[in-house]
């Protein structure tokens, strides 16, 4: 479904991303792991559009969308659930979808329902400003956003970062969902024993570069994976 080919990634003169090769097969859930700074968002904003490649190449379900905009991407398919759950804070929760909703012309009009029978914490939050949310809440909130496009695929980066256990659990629970109703996932997670539980697939990045991938279970008992993820 997605296919990231030798990707260079650079802020002005300063590269973060080397090379990078990363397959995400129909169906599956990736997880796209490595410390803080190594170049995990860089990723996913290059797969969006939002940062340009500058060589490499990436597909999306067969077409090449190296040099999509980024609603080109959008409409393709992709969902992208940034890092740092952002929402328009003036807007109510109602709003906060509809916005989505109008960037995604051909939604079906059940799915702003199936987002929210995700998250039925925000059926009774929809009339309240996105500002006044917490931040459990707040991420909640982005995801539904996301979905209400109908992507075929989902970005997530750090969807439990920051965030209460209570609220860890259930977000784990609609990405668990998601990944079993056919939705392929990729998913940028800093806590290890909640990615073991979730994904079928690994990326480790370090210093933006892919030093490990492989499956879940390959990499369950390799130590040397606890010394690159420590912080
Ligand atoms: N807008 C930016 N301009 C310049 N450098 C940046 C910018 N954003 C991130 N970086 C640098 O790129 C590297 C990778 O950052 P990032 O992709 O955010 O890492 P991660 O998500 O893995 O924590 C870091 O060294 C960071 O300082
Ligand atoms: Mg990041």
């Amino acid at each position: 479904m997605l296919e990231v080919n030798n990707l260079n990634v650079a802020y002005g003169r300063a590269q973060v991303l080397f090379g990078v090769t990363l397959q995400a097969p129909p169906g599956s859930l990736v997880c796209l792991m490595g410390r803080n700074g190594v170049g995990k968002t860089t990723l996913l904003k290059a797969v969006m559009g939002v940062l340009p490649t500058r060589e490499g190449t990436i597909f999306f379900d067969g077409d090449d969308i190296t040099r999509a905009p980024t609603h080109e991407r959008v409409r393709a398919g992709l969902g992208y659930v940034p890092q740092g759950h952002e929402t328009f804070p003036q807007l109510t929760v109602a709003e906060n979808l509809q916005v989505a909703r109008e960037a995604a012309p051909r939604q079906r009009p059940e799915t702003l329902n199936e987002a929210l029978d995700l998250f039925p914490a925000l059926r009774g939050l929809l009339k309240r400003r996105a500002g006044f949310l917490s931040g459990g809440q707040q991420q909640q909130l982005a995801i539904a956003r996301a979905l209400v496009t109908e992507p075929r695929m989902l970005l997530l980066d750090e969807p439990t970062e920051g965030i209460q256990p209570s609220t860890v659990q259930e977000i784990e629970q609609a990405i668990r969902q998601l990944h079993a109703s056919g939705l392929t996932v990729l998913l940028v997670e800093q806590y290890l024993e909640l990615a073991l539980r979730l994904a079928d697939a690994f990326v480790i990045l370090d210093a933006g570069e892919v030093v490990r991938s492989g499956s879940a279970a390959s990499l369950r008992d390799d130590e040397s994976v606890r010394r690159l993820l420590a912080v």
